[in-house]
């Protein structure tokens, strides 16, 4: 399974990246805001940042919602650095603009995906990754993670190659029931990923051993 770390923050991109565990990268707009890039030129420079920091995939998003714009800004996007794949909502022109970018030879990653149905879309037009956004469906209490169960149903049943990209990613469990069920990629926060390396009986076990050897080496 492929981690991405869902983010547009720096330091936690590269604190990932130093664990060496990370594949890649997910931005969305609201992720860009929070960390203050706004305007044309530093939203490109930042993610130009992420790009030399991660060695993966780095998820741009379009702001554009219909098709002539959508691919304007998305081949620009792919221009900057190869590890860019363009993210793309999943509406009417957005499935127009993923086909066209798959047959140009630019990855994509069709996002903002809540149904089995917009999942076997976005498989068909040829997305390199779709988004099921699992949190925001547990969100609402609707079970995120049997959404991610009948994409992967679907997808092998036709050998579908878009990989199932399980974003809005809340907590551990999510990482692991998502491996269970055969998800592709998770996307997820920081704390998410560094959470994996948590448990009580690790850090009591350390502490005893640690002890104990201080102990037989003081001679006691
Ligand atoms: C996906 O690529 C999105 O950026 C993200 O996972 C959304 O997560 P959220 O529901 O925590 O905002």
């Amino acid at each position: 399974m492929k981690f991405f770390i869902d983010t547009a923050n720096l330091q936690q991109i590269k604190e990932a990246q130093d664990l060496g565990v990370l594949d890649g990268v997910t931005t969305n707009p609201s992720l860009m805001a929070k960390e203050g890039i706004t305007g044309e030129e530093n939203i490109i420079n930042h993610y130009k940042a992420i790009c030399d920091i991660v060695d993966g995939d780095v998820s741009a998003e379009v702001i554009s919602t219909d098709f002539d714009n959508i691919v304007k800004e998305g081949e620009a996007l792919a221009k900057l650095n190869d590890k860019i794949v363009v993210k793309v909502p999943m509406i009417k022109e957005g499935i127009k603009a993923i086909k066209y970018f798959t047959s140009s030879g630019i990855k994509t990653n069709c996002t903002l995906v809540f149904s089995a149905g917009q999942a076997l879309l976005a498989a068909k037009a040829g997305a390199t990754y779709v988004s099921p956004f699992l949190g925001r469906l547990d969100d609402i209490s609707t079970d995120g993670l049997s959404l991610i169960e009948d994409i992967r149903l679907i997808y092998d049943n036709y050998g579908y190659e878009t990989q199932i990209l399980a974003a809005s990613i809340r907590h551990v469990m999510h990482i692991v029931e998502c491996a269970k069920i055969g998800a592709d990629v998770m996307t997820g926060p920081l704390s998410a990923i560094l959470g994996l390396l948590k448990h009580p009986l690790t850090d009591n076990g350390l502490a005893q051993f640690l002890a104990d050897h201080a102990k037989a080496a003081a001679g006691k």
